[in-house]
């Protein structure tokens, strides 16, 4: 069974999106395996976001991603790295649409409320840095 890791960012998490995000999760079928509330260290997210080093929005994103507690979780089902990444909506706010957590959530593509990995390897290497007991 498939699995990804989708994590719910600190301004999903202040403005209390966290209960409606699981339930659009749940809603499409996904199951809850493991969760927890973080505020994710600097090391942690310069792993996470690796590929992004050097861009112009990375070091913004790093500061905003450890501005405060996120809520990380895997979920587990069928396609859940597609579905998840579907449900999330497009990366940039201007073309998320309605009805995806981004469209209906988010006005920033930077402050875009919710991460989710962008290939089953991504949710391999991602559910292993943040969930390293799982392991
Ligand atoms: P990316 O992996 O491209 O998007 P996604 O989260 O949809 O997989 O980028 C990672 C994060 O970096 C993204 O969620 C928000 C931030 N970002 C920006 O702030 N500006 C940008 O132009 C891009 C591409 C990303
Ligand atoms: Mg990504």
């Amino acid at each position: 069974m498939e699995t990804t890791l989708a994590i719910v960012k600190p301004d999903g998490v202040k403005r209390g999106l966290i209960g409606e995000i699981l339930k659009r999760y749940e809603n499409k079928g996904l199951r809850l395996k493991a969760a927890k509330v973080i505020t994710p260290t600097i090391e942690l997210l310069e792993k996470h976001y690796e590929e992004h080093k050097g861009k112009p929005y990375y070091k913004p994103l790093i500061q905003y991603m450890s501005s405060g507690p996120v809520f990380a979780m895997v979920l587990e089902g069928e396609n859940a790295v597609k579905i998840v990444r579907l449900l999330n909506g497009a990366t940039k706010v201007e073309e998320a649409l309605p009805g995806t957590i981004r469209g209906d959530f988010a006005s920033s593509t930077t402050f875009n409320i919710i991460h989710g990995s962008d290939s089953i390897e991504s949710a391999k290497r991602e559910i292993a840095l943040w969930f390293p007991e799982l392991a």
